[in-house]
């Protein structure tokens, strides 16, 4: 049996924690044969639920989990943390304006990366679920200093997996049928899923789709899709959120087939402002992820692309002051 490796999740007693915890437990993100000790971190007031959360992991008897710390102090969740998922984020409140949310957040993202700086592994990959993700990675990477900024990443995987299924539904064919699909940018409305690489079973997506169909419905289906769940559901996507954080990390750790989509610090590929944290194809292979490079894009590409560039570099703006 390999040594365990810890993991540690944020907002471990909210929603989207409440699938993901109980699958990483079960070895869905590391394999059957990668023993887990979960660190997971709360704020007091859900202390009582998370113990709640922990009695029921505890009470599945998984094989693979050696160890579960529970805590509201960020120093003891992220000591010697090989993976942290940073899923807990305030939520926005009623009246509160963008910016008092980039700030609120901002708050809680510092101290965590200074913690995942202070005590973490030195090798820790990060995943940011929690929204605004890719500005809260930004600052979290920003106040590690110690820490590469490349160990930073935040979540796009969903809106990519979500991407593909509407493909696939359209196309007739399978998921696994589909190669090349990206998301480019923000994990936010102006997100810009790109169908231009992309083949259903080898051929070009855009000689299978009409392309009023990928302008008017694809993408804006894509980019709306969790609002559409909050109207169907009444509740926000929590499931497929942690299924898609999984799909995130036992990629970058374990590497994959093809090309999936990451929220990535940006070093000026394609174009794009250099340290942002943009959404980008990546290749994983060996513990690490790289940048798909060469795909020619046409005007239309470019135009999505610099939307979702300067929406993140006005929230990188909004908490200049917070970067350290
Ligand atoms: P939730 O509200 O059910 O759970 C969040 C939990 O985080 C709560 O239990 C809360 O007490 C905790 N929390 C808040 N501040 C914390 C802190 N400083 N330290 C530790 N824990 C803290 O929310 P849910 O549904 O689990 O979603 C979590 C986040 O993920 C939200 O920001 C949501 O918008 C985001 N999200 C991101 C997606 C993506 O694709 N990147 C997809 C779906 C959700």
């Amino acid at each position: 049996m390999k040594d365990p490796v810890r993991i540690a999740i944020t907002g471990g007693a909210g929603q989207i924690s409440y699938s993901l915890i109980f699958r990483i437990a079960a070895g869905d993100m590391l394999g059957p044969d990668q023993p887990v000790i979960l660190q997971l971190l709360e704020i007091p007031q859900a202390m009582d639920a998370l113990n709640g959360v922990v009695m029921e992991v505890n009470d599945c008897a998984f094989p693979l989990v050696k160890d579960i710390v529970a805590t509201d102090d960020p120093n003891v969740a992220f000591k010697d943390a090989d993976f942290a998922l940073l899923v807990g984020a305030r939520p926005r409140g009623p009246g509160m304006e963008r910016k008092d949310l980039l700030e609120a957040n901002a708050a809680i993202f510092s101290v965590q990366g200074k913690a995942l700086n202070d005590h973490a592994s030195r090798d820790v990959r990060v995943l940011v679920v929690g929204n605004p993700a890719n500005t809260n990675a930004l600052i979290a990477s920003c106040n590690a200093p110690d820490l590469d900024a490349g160990q930073f990443t935040a979540m796009t995987r969903l809106d990519h997996n979500r991407a593909l299924t509407q493909l696939a539904q359209k196309t007739g064919k399978h998921v696994t049928d589909v190669d090349s699909m990206i998301i480019w940018g923000n994990h936010s409305a102006t997100q810009y899923p790109d169908l231009a690489q992309c083949k259903v079973d080898g051929k070009a997506a855009f000689d299978l789709v009409e392309r009023d169909w990928y302008e008017n419905d694809f993408i804006p289906t894509v980019q709306q899709r969790g609002a559409a769940i909050i109207k169907a559901r009444g509740a926000s996507s929590a499931a497929s959120a942690a299924s898609s954080a999984i799909d995130h990390m036992r990629d970058w750790a374990l590497g994959c087939d093809g090309i999936v989509s990451m929220a990535i610090p940006s070093d000026g590929s394609y174009g794009i402002e250099e340290g942002i944290i943009y959404s980008y194809p990546v290749r994983c292979q060996g513990g690490k992820y790289e940048i798909v490079q060469g795909f020619e894009l046409d005007a239309f590409s470019k135009e999505k692309m610099q939307a979702t560039e300067k929406e993140l570099r006005e929230e990188r703006a909004a908490v200049e002051h917070l970067l350290g």
